[in-house]
């Protein structure tokens, strides 16, 4: 008898244990799931990768800049790492170049920037054209924190948004930019929606620039889906660089295509030798303007 108890009791021992432990197990694995996907729909939120995770430093820190330390580090906080200010300028203004639109800086217009982050290119397009205004969207609630810290902001008005429903009416923007942001997208499905988003708020006639890299880089560095040149071919806007290139040394004019977008000009960026240049490229293109009807 004295042999049986321990034995009965271990017995209950290990199904107590059990009937514990399980239960435990079951919760926090569930729990471990749950917070994945929570993770996971972060990670991909809105159709897009998570650009800004927690790693930008406060509104306060940085309103505390001067104006020479905005024009020194602005553009690092976007990752654009490498540059002199002088650089970081000559590359704005390099992706904007297709345009023409340096020729004459006092020109009024509206223009939308399409993944604006914290501000570092739509700083500098204010500050060379004193008369734009413009509006900026983000998918990051804290970048766009800090871009309300360095804009003026009865210049600019911001928003946290997605460029696949951009909450804006049709014909808004003179122009459009997005330096760095299309290549985020998951799919290139997702590119064609986001330009035909970009031709609906574009005024016929209005300007688009677009500055990406055609191929994969790094994890979190750089854009991750690969947009190959022929995006903008006949399915996309009107023609494909390269024949344009060949057909017509200035890149100007071209058909319509189903986002109503001419092509303007392509830069290749490896040539400026800067750094972020390697690969990169930039492409503008027109709004058609509306057809007189007869
Ligand atoms: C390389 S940063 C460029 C920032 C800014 N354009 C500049 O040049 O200083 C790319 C930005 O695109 C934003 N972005 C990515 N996908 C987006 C989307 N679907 N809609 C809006 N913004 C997006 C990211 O949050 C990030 O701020």
């Amino acid at each position: 008898m004295m042999l049986m108890r321990p034995k009965a009791r271990k017995c209950q021992c290990i199904s107590a244990t059990t009937t514990t432990v399980i239960p435990v197990i079951t919760i926090s694995s569930s729990l471990l799931a749950v917070i994945f996907i929570i993770i996971i729909q972060e990670y991909i939120s809105n159709g897009s990768r998570r650009w800004f995770a927690d790693d930008l430093p406060s509104p306060q820190v940085v309103n505390q800049w001067t104006y020479d330390e905005l024009d020194q580090h602005l553009h690092e906080l976007s990752r654009w790492n490498g540059f002199s200010p002088a650089q970081f300028r000559s590359f704005v203004e390099h992706q904007i170049k297709g345009l023409a639109l340096l020729k004459s800086t006092d020109q009024k217009f509206r223009f939308l920037e399409v993944g604006i982050g914290v501000g570092a290119f739509a700083r500098h397009i204010l500050k060379v054209f004193p008369n734009a205004t413009g509006m900026g969207i983000d998918l990051e609630a804290n970048a766009i924190s800090l871009a309300q810290t360095v804009l003026p902001l009865d210049r600019i008005h911001l928003l946290v948004a997605n460029m696949l429903s951009i909450p804006a009416l049709d014909s808004s923007f003179d122009y459009l930019f997005a330096p760095g942001s299309l290549c985020y997208l998951n799919s290139h499905n997702d590119v064609l929606l986001a330009l035909s988003e970009f031709s609906r708020v574009l005024k016929p006639g209005g300007g688009l620039c677009v500055s990406m890299l055609p191929s994969l880089t790094s994890d979190m560095g750089s854009c991750n889906i690969r947009i190959p040149k022929s995006i903008w071919n006949s399915t996309t806007t009107t023609t494909t660089v390269e024949k344009k290139k060949k057909s017509n040394k200035s890149g100007r004019g071209g058909g319509g295509g189903i986002f109503g977008l001419q092509l303007v000009a392509m830069e290749e960026m490896d040539s400026w030798d800067l750094p972020h240049s390697m690969g990169r490229y930039s492409i503008c293109a027109r709004k058609e303007k509306e057809k007189k009807k007869m």
